[in-house]
């Protein structure tokens, strides 16, 4: 299902949070502390770990929150990489809640709020750290929906049912945004009316059945999603 071709109308549209509102460009620059010049491969290699973590924590029924799970992965990162783990590992984790904003993100959500559209954020992140980033953004984001109630991570379904409950809407009458394609999927199989932000013209989606998504840009999303 692809948002144009749905006819109910949309009345919300949620955004994945890590690399879709935010940018995580950079968590490169933090890692390069750790072990100066391999910044790039460090932070790849931790988002990779974390994200891991989320599915297999996930499926194993073994629940933490994201914060513990983003802690945890860069420690794994380090051991994998032979890098020694700093004293201080929470600053550098620290860094998931002061990253800035994607560009064309802010324009976007300005441009879905001058026409009437509800927003919100349904994203992995602890609740405790959903609100330290939205406290700290010029920007209203609207629902702040973190997957704790659920105590399960993306892509399962009960985490998409909390921005149902939270906009009162059915799936198919919220857009769901991300750049992360596994989300994408996640979403699309659950019912949402899916835009991808293609993170590159190289960047493909995993093969797990459901709906190809809309492939988007943060200036389409806005015309995208309107009656
Ligand atoms: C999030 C991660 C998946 O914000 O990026 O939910």
């Amino acid at each position: 299902m692809s948002a144009q071709s749905s006819e109910a109308s949309v009345g919300a549209v949620f955004f994945d949070l890590f690399g879709t509102l935010l940018s995580l460009a950079p968590l490169d620059e933090a890692c390069d502390q750790l072990a100066p010049g391999r910044g790039g491969e460090i932070a790849a290699r931790w988002r990779a770990r974390q994200l891991e973590a989320t599915w297999l924590r996930t499926v194993m029924d073994r629940w933490a929150n994201f914060d513990v799970v983003t802690r945890d992965a860069l420690a794994v990162t380090l051991h994998e990489l032979g890098v020694e783990v700093p004293p201080d590992r929470d600053a550098v984790t620290d860094a998931f809640v002061e990253l800035p904003l994607a560009d064309g993100a802010a324009e976007g959500l300005r441009a879905l709020h001058h026409d009437g559209m509800a927003t919100g954020v349904l994203t992995n992140a602890s609740r405790r750290t959903l609100d330290a980033v939205a406290a700290r953004l010029d920007v209203d984001l609207g629902h702040l929906v973190s997957v704790d109630p659920a105590r399960r991570f993306k892509p399962h379904p009960s985490v998409y049912q909390l921005a149902v409950d939270a906009a009162a809407l059915p799936p198919e009458r919220i857009g769901f945004v991300t750049a992360n394609g596994w989300d994408a999927a996640g979403a699309g199989a659950f019912g949402m009316r899916v835009a991808w932000l293609r993170p590159s013209a190289v960047a493909v989606l995993p093969a797990v059945g459901g709906p190809d998504p809309t492939i988007t840009t943060w200036s389409a999303i806005p015309s995208l999603f309107a009656d």
